[in-house]
């Protein structure tokens, strides 16, 4: 059967993405930030899944003001690097599993979750830039992806809770899958920031910080923290970070082996946070 591995966890930010792609990762103000990864290119070259399952938040990009949905699954052969007003980031086409991710809206609908099925989608940085985060620069990524996008970006947004449970339920999916699968499980997007209105260019390293240990320790009591207190506290982009959820919930209930962890500011205008959990 397929089972879940472990989980990663990481901040996209564009810049990031320009960062590679303009070969600047040497620059003073870089260099930190990718120094956090180099563990990560290792430890995902070392252990390598069959598929990577992706939450991720598109910046209307795929999807706009005229289709909003809250979970979306992508069931795609491939998905292409769309255009965010610079040109395409000249990075590898995303290749899809439609097979496991078929059977993941299969049982995970079942389990009372309404995902959207998209078999066309171009994916942003939302998606591209924690795979070069953790990839480098390639010419192929190291395995298929399945991206799943949740609505962070125009209110209303799931809870924190109801992403939790839809991480138990897309672990059930995974491991009811009747192939030999290694999937990781990645939760992208956050930490702190704020990129509009007077508050922009909030970060709060504190909160960040303990979300991290909350994450690691307590992911049930996590759950509970209303979108209000991200708001408040990590700036309205820091509600990104209730896809970090649906990761952590798709974990054993073990408590899981913290094999790196990474903090980071600045990096545009976002604190940059990064864990790898694995499950034992
Ligand atoms: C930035 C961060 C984001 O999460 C994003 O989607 C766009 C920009 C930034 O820090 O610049
Ligand atoms: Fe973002």
């Amino acid at each position: 059967m397929a089972k879940i591995t472990a989980s990663v966890y990481t901040s996209h930010v564009p810049a990031i993405g320009a960062a590679l792609d303009l070969g600047k990762t040497g620059e003073a103000y870089w260099q930190p930030l990718f120094k956090g990864y180099d563990y990560s290119k290792q430890w995902l070259k070392d252990n390598k899944p069959d598929v990577i399952f992706l939450v991720f938040n598109d910046h209307a990009t795929a999807f706009s003001l005229e289709m909003i949905p809250t979970f979306a699954i992508g069931t795609a052969a491939a998905y292409t690097p769309a255009d965010e007003g610079w040109g395409p980031r000249p990075v590898p086409t995303v290749i899809g599993h439609p097979e496991l991710a078929s059977h993941i809206a299969q049982s995970v609908i079942q389990d009372d979750f309404d995902l959207t099925i998209v078999n066309k989608m171009e994916v942003d940085h939302g998606l591209t830039v924690p795979l070069s985060l953790m990839c480098g620069q390639v010419h192929e990524w190291p395995c298929p992806v399945i991206p799943f996008a949740v609505n962070v970006v125009q209110y209303p947004v799931p809870s924190g809770q109801r992403c939790f449970k839809l991480g138990r339920a897309i672990r059930k999916a995974v491991q009811s899958y009747d192939r030999d699968l290694k999937v990781q499980i990645w939760g992208t997007g956050g930490m702190s920031h704020q990129l509009q209105g007077p508050r922009a260019g909030l970060i709060n390293k504190e909160w960040d910080n303990r979300f991290l240990d909350r994450l690691i320790e307590d992911p049930a009591g996590l759950a509970k923290v209303p979108h209000i207190e991200y708001v408040r506290e990590a700036g309205s982009e820091g509600i990104e970070l209730v896809m970090w959820l649906i990761a952590r919930g798709a974990m054993s209930d073990n408590p899981p082996k913290v094999l790196h962890r990474f903090y980071h500011v600045p990096a545009s205008n976002t604190a940059v946070g990064h864990l790898i959990l694995e499950n034992t």
